[in-house]
Order: C-alpha cells, then structure tokens, then sequence
C-alpha cells in the first residue's frame, strides 16, 4: 500500500479504533473465550466488544488453519481493512527445537545461527505468524536469572553478534519476503542484570555500564535491521523501561534511528503504578506514550485512557498517530494489506516444520554449542564394553528447555535410544525416571549400581529441570538435586569411571561433584536433535568444539562472576595479602572462565604480532594433537589508562576454525577504532590514544598480549 493511502486509511480510523491498534490480546479474548494462563496483575478486562473488534495484534497462538480462520473472522466483521498482527514467542525453535540461545552463544558461529534462524522463520511462517519475539539480547552475569537461558551469555560483542545474525536469519533481506517474520528484540533495557538475580526485581547502574555492557547487543539487533522492540518490565535509572524516555526517545529513537514498532512486556504499561511511578492508568497510559511506546500488551490502558488523555489536553493527537502509523507500516511492510495471512498454509506447514533439513541444521548447532569442560581419557567413548546410563536426562524427549511451546517431545529421539542405536546391547540403564513433579530421581541408587556391576564407565545424564529455567524461575541454590549428587558419588565409590552430560539452561554450581567425573560435558537444553549431537561427541564422531558464553561460578557466593570486570584500586595479585579485592574463603576466578573448552585434540596459539602500523594482530594456531578439531582464537582488547575506568579485557574478534592434525595456520584480525571505543564521562562514544594491550588466545585466561601505544595517525 502506498504511503498515503496508509495515511488516508488513518484519518478515517475512529479514536477506539486508533487505540486497539495500539493493544495487544490474546486471540481467545477476541473469541470471547475466558483466556488461559495468563500472568502479571492481569485483573479485570474491560474491553467492551466493538473494542475487541479492532484489537490490531495478538499473541501466543500458531497453526496455518487457527491463523487463517482468526484472520478471515476478524476481518469479516471489521470495518476497516486493517488486519490483524500475528505474534509469538519463537525463541530457540517453531518445531524443530534448536539448542537454547545460551547454548547457541557457545558455538560462536552466527553464520550458523543465521542459517538456522533462517529456518525457524520458514517453519513459523509457514504457521502463520507474522512477528516472534525474539531475539533476547540482554547481557547476563548472574546464572541465579533463570532466563540467562534466552541470552547468549555474559558478553557485549559475542552477544551483539548473535543477536544481529538471529535478526538476519528471521527477517532475510525483508521480512515481507516469502518465508520470513519480523523479529523483535527484547527486553529493552538492561532486564538481565535484576538485583539478586531475581526475576522482575530492580535493575540499577551507572550510565557508563549501562551503555558500555549492557546495551551494545540491543543496538547491533536494531541495527540489522529488527522491525520491533520490547521494553523490559525492569526500571533503569529509576524509571521503569515501559515509559522510559532516555531509553526509548533520546537512545532508541533518536541515537539510533529506530523507525520500527515498540511494544511493552506483558502488561508492563499497568505495572507503572506498581512501581509507583504512575497514579493510576490515565498517568501510566501518558507516561507510555510520550515514551514513544506504540503497542502495549496484555493490559488495557491505552484503550481504556487516551480519549480522556486527549480530552484533558494531557496528550496529542500527533502522538497517537505517530503510534498508529508506526504500526500500520509494520503491517504493511509484511504485505498484510494484500495478503493478510502472509505465508499461512497448512501443506508448507506441514511439509517444514520439524523436516529433515531443519533438523540436520540443528543437530549441526547442538554440536558446536556443547563445551568439553573436562575430560581425563575417557572420552571419546570407543570401547565395546558393558556402557551404563543413568539420569533423568537418559530416556526423555524433553531435551528442549523452557520457550519450546510447539517442539515435540513424544516425537524427540531420546538419548537412550540414540546410544542404543550404536552400543546396542552393551548398553545398561538405570534410574533414567524423568523429572516429574519433583526435581529428582528416584532414591535407586543401590539398586544402579547393582545393575551396573559390569559397567567400567557409566554416562549420567545430569541437571536441572526442564521447568526451572526461563521466566520466573530464579534459584538461589544451582547445585543437582541431592539425589543425582548422590548418584554420581556412588558410581565413583565403585570405581567406575564417570562421564557427567549436564543439561541445563544456565551455569550450574557443580564445584561438589567435578572431581567424582572424569569427565563433563555441557550439553544445555540441546533441542531436537539433542540426543544424536551428544551420541556423536561420546563417541567421537564429532570432536566438541564449544566454548563458554557464560562464566562457571565456584560457587553461588561467588556469583556475579564474569570475565570482563575491571581491576580496582586493590586487585588480588599476592595471595598473601588480605587487604585487597579477595574472598577469605574462594579465589576470585570462575570454575571455568568465559571462552573455555576443550576438544579431543589440542591447540597452541602463539607468536602474537601486531603489524608495524598497528593495524592489524596476527597469531600462529597449531592442531598439536592427533586428530582433526575446531577451536575459537579470541581477540581481547584492554584500554590500559583512560579517562573513566576500563575492563582488564573484552572480547572484540574471534575466529572459530578447523585444523587437521598437525596443521598450523596465521589467524589475523584487524584492530579497529570501534574496538577501543567506550562512551566518557560526558557519554560521548570515542577512544582515547595511548597504551593498549592487544591480546590473543584460546579462552578469556589462557591469552598472549602486547603492549601498543595507538595514536589517531593508527587508527584514524
Ligand atoms: C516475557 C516476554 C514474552 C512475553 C510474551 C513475557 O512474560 O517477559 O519475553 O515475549 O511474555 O509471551
């Protein structure tokens, strides 16, 4: 549609009309059927029916028959052609379930994550939807946040990088085009770091952490080109997201040139009196909207306040059609107006979702995500000898994690089956009870190890439960369930060997059991194709090559543990001395740090060169072990002296690549301006001359570095 038919189309849109437009239901509301699960103070609806009849989007509902159905009941009875927006959380997956985004963080391959976005849009699409809300690119550093699970881990640059490749696999060159949905990035701003990693809870930091850390991701999403944002339910700076007007005008608006649609989490906009920062609806439905906020969702206070907003000269008419344009072009950029069910068709549907080539794609991914954290010569596991399996992770196809809602897990091959499929006989089992309603297995220890008598070495299948991780499933304990603890002590008691899988949707606290395993592999939420990617690292046909997006805490007192902090006035160098930035009780490092992980051959990384003109870095890699694998050569950067504190390191390149036994290769990377760049004390982006280590290596610890003076003549 021509841009001023669009414009036409709302001048003769009513004040109602205007105002659904800009509220988002669920597609049962508009059925007038009482909705399912719903969360947040979702109180009392009053939508009165002509209102329902103008809702501009819903969410939380796929299928290409439902969708084409809702749209053509929606549209018969309204009396302007606007169509419905289809949405929905399609976080790590539509049916073929990919590994969880924390996980996909590890394979540090975005052209891989892109590829696979690519084809989660093709399933989605296909369904019908129009717009997922995804991808999450909020930093996170605290595991007790059960949705560290949605981000790809504890770092700006690796975390930016993903999100963009996300942004370009869904939405393609336009999200209009056949086989793409727009993406909305999430949770603007800054909702992983709540205090005490608890979900909801108060967000609070300096501007300069704000935006050095916290919100680079968000911008390289909008950036490719993201059609949407949501903002987070958390406050920054005192004011909660939702009607932030540093965040969405003066940042997103107007510092990055977002043209797309805002919408508000789950009925954030009525959470403003909650927080206290608005009186009641007609204040929360003003702040909102001079935020800029276009779509609120799953609350009614725009329906139910800007007519008095505007009676009462509180808002302007302006504003609201700024709004309502803003949506109206999303719609019409994904060609609703002509084809208001886009690419909803139950044979594509059918014929995609969950097909052959999608799972290939995720099987690939699963296997680069899962991190090698230890391994003492027992892995790959190649002896045709008795093989036990136990653990509430051995015989389930609930290897997806939360935010999975159409993966199957009846149809998902299971782990057992999948080493059966190659151990055949030799393979035992025992205590593979799922997790039910309680997080544990079965009390059969005795029982197992009866059963594993003639087992030598003994896979448990370890972790958290599926349930526990995602939204509103904050922990302060990220130890096993005292059972599966006990499990993996006894078969070490027994002399077997011990080779812990642990899937989870964060770092766990397994500092009590490491030294009972010989060897651990973390495998995360692995999706769909979960049990063969892991079948193929046990048994060596793929050699792992993960590395950590997320530090491993020693333990919970440690935690937030992350790579990228700054030095202090007091670092902790001599171990001797106490009056410095220590614990009396535990070293300041992670169990494994940010960028680590092993493979079944070895790598050396070494002779850092930086070239005569400072532009450019170089390192020799070398496959010092026996057999083909992968690794990531990673470029850390440090600001030696500047005018506000900067951090011991940050990741600012990597290279995942492959070697044959032997091989040795130069790995360069350039060293750019944009690398150096922090934002001062006056918030102005730039970098400051001088003293910079440029660092190369193999994880965030095990790193070379030189020493350069950089001058603006470097680096202009
Ligand atoms: C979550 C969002 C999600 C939305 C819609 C909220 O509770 O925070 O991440 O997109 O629900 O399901």
């Amino acid at each position: 549609m021509e841009k001023n038919k669009l414009l036409e189309l709302v001048s003769e849109m009513t004040l109602e009309e205007k105002a659904m437009q800009m509220t988002q239901l669920v597609p049962d509301m508009l059925y007038h059927l009482a909705p399912a699960n719903l969360t947040g103070p979702t109180r009392q609806w009053h939508f009165t029916d002509r209102q329902l009849q103008c809702a501009g989007s819903v969410l939380g509902k796929s299928g290409a028959a439902y969708l084409k159905k809702l749209q053509a009941d929606y549209l018969k009875d309204a009396r302007l052609p606007i169509p419905l927006l289809f949405m929905a959380d399609v976080i790590h997956g539509y049916e073929t379930i990919l590994p969880i985004p924390l996980a996909q963080g590890c394979s540090f391959d975005p052209e891989l994550v892109e590829e696979n976005a690519a084809a989660v849009a093709r399933e989605a699409a296909a369904a019908g939807l129009h717009v997922t809300f995804s991808p999450m690119a909020d930093l996170v550093r605290d595991p007790r946040w059960g949705r560290v699970m949605e981000s790809c881990g504890e770092d700006p640059y690796l975390n930016g990088q993903m999100a963009a490749a996300t942004v370009r696999g869904y939405q393609g060159k336009d999200p209009g085009e056949k086989g793409k949905i727009a993406a909305c990035v999430k949770h603007f701003a800054a909702y992983g770091q709540p205090e005490g990693g608890r979900d909801y809870n108060t967000v609070d930091m300096s501007r300069g952490m704000l935006r050095d850390f916290y919100l680079p991701a968000y911008r390289e999403a909008v950036q490719a080109g993201a059609a949407m944002v949501m903002t987070s339910f958390n406050t920054v700076e005192r004011v909660p997201s939702t009607c932030s007007r540093l965040l969405l005008d003066r940042i997103l608006r107007r510092e990055w040139d977002f043209q797309g649609v805002v919408i508000s989490d789950y009925s954030a906009v009525e959470e403003l009196m909650n927080h206290s920062v608005a009186a009641d609806a007609l204040e929360a439905g003003e702040k909102s909207l001079h935020a800029g906020m276009d779509i609120e969702m799953m609350s009614g206070v725009y329906a139910a306040s800007l007519q008095n907003l505007l009676e009462q000269g509180r808002i302007t008419q302006e504003e609201i059609d700024t709004c309502v344009i803003r949506i109206l072009e999303l719609k019409n950029r994904l060609g609703l107006f002509e084809n208001p069910c886009k690419d909803a068709d139950e044979e594509q549907e059918q014929r995609l979702c969950g097909c052959k080539e999608h799972l290939e794609l995720a099987r690939k991914l699963a296997l680069e995500s899962m991190v090698l954290l230890k391994n003492e010569d027992v892995l790959p596991v190649s002896a045709h000898a008795p093989l036990g399996l136990a653990g509430p992770f051995a015989d389930t196809g609930g290897l997806f994690g939360e935010w999975s809602y159409m993966g199957n897990r009846e149809k998902t091959r299971t782990l057992r089956e999948a080493l059966e499929a190659v151990y055949g006989t030799q393979l035992v089992t025992a205590m593979t009870e799922p997790f039910r309603q309680s997080p544990d297995v079965p009390d059969s220890v005795e029982e197992a190890l009866e059963r594993f008598r003639p087992c030598e070495l003994c896979i448990v299948a370890a972790g958290e439960p599926e349930w526990q991780t995602g939204e509103a499933t904050s922990k302060t304990n990220l130890r096993l369930s005292p059972n599966q603890e006990k499990l993996i002590h006894a078969l070490r008691n027994a002399g077997k060997k011990v080779v812990l899988l642990l899937f989870s949707g964060r770092p766990l606290d397994i500092a009590p059991i490491l030294d009972a395993a010989d060897a651990v592999l973390q495998v995360w939420f692995p999706g769909s194709a979960g049990a063969y990617a892991v079948t193929d690292i046990l048994t060596g046909k793929y050699n792992p090559s993960g590395r950590l997006s997320m530090s491993f805490p020693r333990n919970v007192g440690q935690i937030p543990v992350y790579y990228d902090c700054y030095n202090t006035g007091r670092p902790s160098l001599d171990p001797e001395n106490r009056f410095c930035s220590r614990y009396l009780d535990c070293p300041n490092s992670p169990l494994f740090p940010f960028g680590y992980g092993l493979s079944y051959t070895t790598f050396s990384c070494r002779g850092l060169k930086i070239s005569e003109d400072n532009t450019t870095a170089s390192v020799l890699v070398k496959n010092t072990g026996s057999r083909r694998g992968e690794t990531v050569v990673q470029l850390y950067v440090r600001d030696v002296s500047a005018s506000v504190v900067r951090p011991l390191k940050e990741l600012k390149g990597f290279r995942r690549i492959a070697l044959d036994a032997g091989e040795e290769t130069e790995v360069t990377f350039r060293i750019t301006a944009d690398m150096l760049s922090f934002y001062n004390e006056d918030e102005q982006w730039g970098w400051e001359p001088g003293e910079f280590d440029i660092m190369v290596g193999l994880d965030s610890e095990q790193i070379e570095g030189q020493r350069v003076y950089l001058s603006p003549a470097d680096l202009p």
